[in-house]
């Protein structure tokens, strides 16, 4: 089976389609400009994005947003993650955080897909883990150079292998995945 994804990160891209693969779907990438609601959670962000891609190519498709939120920062940079890594980047989180002890962050991902009803569906998924002291790690991209994942001592960074196992990404398409052979696959 094929899907559609509407995104224009080639990172996002090359991860779901290494995750979604190994699930023998296909993915076919979308362009379409999508823009970025101003929203307090990722959902809502999703849902407008995913509405315009199936706007564009009258399809079922997907869309995903993603966002790390730090506990010390009461949740932020979360749904500006874009904005704020255009603007301040990992260094600027690094900043943020001199001096603060508790480094506890998660990484969300929200997964939105219209269906041919038009019928928007989520899945989403989380991964919890810490802030590095430092910038760590070449593999990636975004945030991953400074967080850890809860139980490991590496960077996303620095193991995107292990990053593709247990991402918030990973889990979130593990979600889809399943929804998808369940709606799709025992029909046929
Ligand atoms: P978006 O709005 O979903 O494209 O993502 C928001 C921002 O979060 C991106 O610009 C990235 O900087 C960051 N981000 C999203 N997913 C990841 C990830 O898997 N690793 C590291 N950073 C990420």
């Amino acid at each position: 089976m094929e899907i559609y994804f509407c995104t224009g990160n080639k990172h996002k891209l090359k991860e779901y389609k290494a995750i979604l693969e190994v699930a023998g779907i296909k993915v076919k990438k979308v362009s379409a400009k999508l823009i970025e609601i101003q929203a307090n959670k990722l959902e809502d962000v999703a849902k407008e994005k995913v509405k315009t891609a199936y706007e564009k190519i009258k399809k079922p498709v997907f869309v995903e947003d993603a966002g790390l939120f730090i506990e010390a920062l009461n949740g932020f940079p979360g749904v500006y993650s874009a904005y704020v890594f255009k603007t301040i980047g990992n260094q600027g989180i690094l900043k943020l955080l001199n001096g603060i002890k508790n480094r506890k962050a998660i990484f969300k991902a929200v997964i939105a897909f219209v269906d041919e009803n038009h019928k928007i569906h989520f899945f989403k998924g989380c991964c919890k883990g810490k802030i590095a002291y430092s910038i760590r790690g070449n593999f990636g991209f975004g945030f991953d150079p400074i967080f850890i994942p809860k139980g490991y001592n590496k960077t996303f960074a620095e193991d995107v292998e292990l990053k593709n196992k247990i991402s918030h990404r990973k889990r979130a398409i593990e979600k889809f995945v399943n929804f998808l052979k369940r709606k799709y696959l025992s029909k046929s």
